[in-house]
């Protein structure tokens, strides 16, 4: 294990759970959280550490390159997830995606190449490689499928692939890219899907189902996905892309009848607006990949368990998602959604 790791994006949803994962897996690493503090990073969600000798909160910009320079020194291994991270902010402006996603990881890739950083982990997703056909069940995404990006968010993070396995090449960087499927968990911004329900149906709202709700997403929970970068970290190969999957594909409305059937509710509390411009039909991963060369699979997102211990969550955490819901957010988040003119509903057995 490494001494000194440096995590970016650490405040956000995945980075909390997997600094958390680290302090308890891997006591003895001193973990560096560097973090922004954006909208859906929250430095309370690591409060509890405040006092930990072995953990430091360094408030900082990724694209800053003086910084991240110093702060490079001494560190042993990266994992890189600071990112924007939503699909719909990206439609709305594309510019903060390019900024942090692509300018920031080569800001970062520069001070690690600097720095002769002994591993970095750049945490990527699969919507690098675009959409798949409802029409073809049996086709998933490989490590070598092409990269075709729809969204200006997956173009964002398809360049910094790019950049990162550009590193790796020519300055012979020790990096290693993760691609996973949709993450559901404790501490995701109630803007994605599920904690977005969730929270509505927790505050007697309808929930916005987009477009026909066949689209289908591949689900993890976090706590996998943490266990799967920390694989990574530790055994990946020097410039290899490992894909990140549970083998758990919902289309949106199996995931929204779900969620009404957990907290109680019917289907009056679907509405169902006008589609996502570009919106991908169908994500799913194969991860024999990671399996076979680091022995990982994903042991914790048995569904509908999984998702039921995660609403429960949401349940317990009311002041969590709360003070996020009443505050900035709330300007995007009617935007977004107060004028998105209402869509036909799909047929009741669809
Ligand atoms: P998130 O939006 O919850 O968190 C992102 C974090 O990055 C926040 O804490 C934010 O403050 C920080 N950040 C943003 N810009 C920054 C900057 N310029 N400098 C420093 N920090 C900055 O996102 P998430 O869902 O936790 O995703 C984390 C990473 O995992 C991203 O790279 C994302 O592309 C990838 N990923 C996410 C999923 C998913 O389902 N959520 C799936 C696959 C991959
Ligand atoms: P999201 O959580 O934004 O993740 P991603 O776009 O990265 O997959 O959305 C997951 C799915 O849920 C996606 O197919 C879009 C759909 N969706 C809705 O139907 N309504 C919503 O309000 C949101 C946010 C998403």
């Amino acid at each position: 294990m490494f001494a000194k790791l440096l995590i970016t994006g650490g405040c956000g949803f995945i980075g909390t759970n997997f600094v958390r994962h680290v302090r308890r897996s891997r006591p003895h690493t001193h973990v560096v959280n560097v973090d922004v503090l954006s909208y859906s990073g929250n430095a309370d969600n690591l409060a509890d550490l405040r006092d930990d000798p072995r953990y430091t909160f360094v408030h900082a910009d990724i694209c800053d390159a003086e910084r991240m320079r110093a702060l490079m020194t001494g560190v042993h291994a990266v994992v890189h997830l600071a990112a924007e991270s939503h699909v719909d902010r990206s439609i709305l402006d594309t510019r903060p995606f390019i900024r942090t996603n692509v300018l920031g990881t080569q800001t970062l890739l520069d001070a690690a190449v600097a720095a002769r950083v002994r591993r970095f982990v750049h945490v990527s997703t699969d919507e690098v490689y675009g959409s798949l056909s409802l029409d073809r069940p049996e086709l998933r995404f490989h490590e070598d499928s092409p990269i075709r990006p729809n969204s200006p968010y997956a173009a964002s993070k398809a360049a910094s692939d790019m950049l990162v396995r550009a590193a790796h090449h020519t300055f012979g960087l020790d990096a290693c890219i993760t691609r996973c499927s949709n993450n559901f968990g404790p501490y995701q911004f109630p803007e994605k899907v599920i904690p977005l329900f969730v929270t509505n149906l927790l505050e007697g709202k309808q929930v916005p189902l987009y477009g026909d709700g066949l689209n289908v997403r591949d689900w993890i929970h976090v706590e996998d996905h943490c266990e799967a970068i920390l694989a990574v970290l530790e055994r990946g190969k020097a410039g290899a892309v490992y894909n990140i999957g549970a083998d758990n594909e919902r289309s949106n409305l199996e995931l929204t009848r779900t969620l009404l059937h957990i907290l109680g509710k019917g289907d009056e509390f679907i509405r169902h607006v006008e589609d996502r411009l570009g919106h991908d039909r169908r994500y799913a991963i194969d991860s024999s990949k990671i399996a076979r060369e680091l022995d990982w699979r994903a042991t914790r997102s048995a569904w509908p368990d999984a998702l039921f211990s995660t609403v429960n969550w949401y349940v317990k955490n009311t002041d969590w998602w709360r003070r996020i819901k009443s505050g900035a957010y709330r300007e995007f988040h009617d935007k977004l959604y107060e004028n998105r003119p209402v869509a036909t509903p799909v047929r009741a057995n669809a």
